[in-house]
């Protein structure tokens, strides 16, 4: 193939290419549209930052250019052009500028860092603690008394204050469009405070290389106006000391079930073990094992085989029959804390 064939094929998928990856971005999940202060002073930095490395890569390619083109050897050249080695007025050209592009960068780095480490200290937050597990996400408000799972629920415009840490392996809580991302770390307590500057519904993922499903460590931010908040928490809080509504007898089956074979790992309403996600509002979850939407079809899938779903999970088979798990869907799909129930 011709060498400029060549060229103009390249172009045109490093085009297409460049069209794609636009595409990346959406508000839900990009740290590039920053959704809330802490995203957008770490928007601003990596802006800075990059538009200086481009503006290097520029200048050092043009004088690449320059060099090549007016030094080449050219007919009846004799010798090699004059050399500069030595000349103190390039060496001091060429420490001077990097120095104070460094300078450019790290004022406004070093600023930020304060300013984000400053709030460590504010009382004022919500105050979250989040516990990441192998492959989900455990979120605990201890000022109102309030846990869940796969799905942190926030109030808009409110500083929260997140207290890090891991069950098991180093993972990295990390939400793009609202910043971070913080390491978990077992036996230790990270700090990282965040902001959502509307409502809506964010997604949330694991940074840090932890295993089998590592990339299959999904969760969800649902941000809502305050008044919504308190309600949620409210509502779940109130369930702590009521029954679920078991609304048909197959439910009702399905909860026998739980009792048995779930409560072990998993809570419902503050009864129940720790070990396994909290599922006091399971039929509010958007999603079943933070991957698949939450229906039945995909619960059934999940109950059937855990593993299948997301590998070297914890959650072990339990070889349920199909009459089982249909009971257990069931009364799965009764614990909500949402007047309309999301299926
Ligand atoms: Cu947890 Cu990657």
């Amino acid at each position: 193939m011709k060498s400029w064939q060549q060229f103009w094929r390249q172009l045109f998928l490093f085009g297409l290419l460049a069209l794609v990856v636009t595409g990346c971005g959406t508000n839900e999940l990009s740290a590039l549209k920053p959704q809330g202060p802490v995203a957008a002073m770490q928007y601003d930095l990596m802006m800075l930052s990059s538009s200086i490395m481009i503006g290097v890569f520029i200048v050092v390619m043009l004088i690449l250019t320059y060099v090549l083109i007016r030094y080449r050897k050219r007919r009846g050249q004799e010798g090699i052009p004059k050399q500069v080695e030595g000349s103190h007025t390039l060496e001091i050209l060429w420490t001077v500028i990097p120095f104070l592009l460094l300078i450019i960068m790290a004022v406004p780095t070093v600023k930020t860092n304060f300013t984000l480490a400053d709030e460590y200290s504010n009382k004022e937050a919500l105050q979250v603690k989040v516990t990441a597990h192998q492959f989900w996400w455990e979120f605990e408000y201890p000022d109102l008394g309030v846990a869940t799972a796969q799905d942190l629920v926030l109030p808009v415009g409110k500083k929260v204050q997140f207290t890090v840490s891991s069950a098991d392996v180093v993972h990295s809580f990390w939400i793009p469009a609202l910043g971070g991302k913080m390491d978990t770390t077992p036996g230790l307590e990270n700090k990282i405070w965040l902001q959502a500057d509307r409502t809506g519904t964010f997604y949330g993922k694991c940074a840090e290389l932890c295993g089998a499903s590592h990339a299959l460590m999904d969760f969800k931010v649902e941000v809502m106006e305050q008044a919504d908040f308190d309600k949620w928490a409210q509502k779940m809080k109130a369930v702590q000391s009521a029954e679920p509504v078991k609304a048909t007898a197959i439910a009702a089956e399905g909860q026998a079930i739980f009792e048995k074979s779930c409560m072990g790992c998993h809570a419902v309403a503050g009864k129940g073990g720790k070990l396994g996600p909290n599922l006091t509002n399971f039929a509010d979850r958007m999603r079943v094992a933070g991957i698949k939407p939450n229906e039945p079809k995909y619960l059934e899938e999940w109950l059937k085989d855990p593993q299948k779903m997301k590998p070297g999970n914890n959650m072990p088979n339990l070889n349920l029959s199909d009459d089982q798990v249909n009971a257990l869907v069931d009364y799965l799909y009764t614990l909500s804390v949402k007047d309309e129930k999301k299926q």
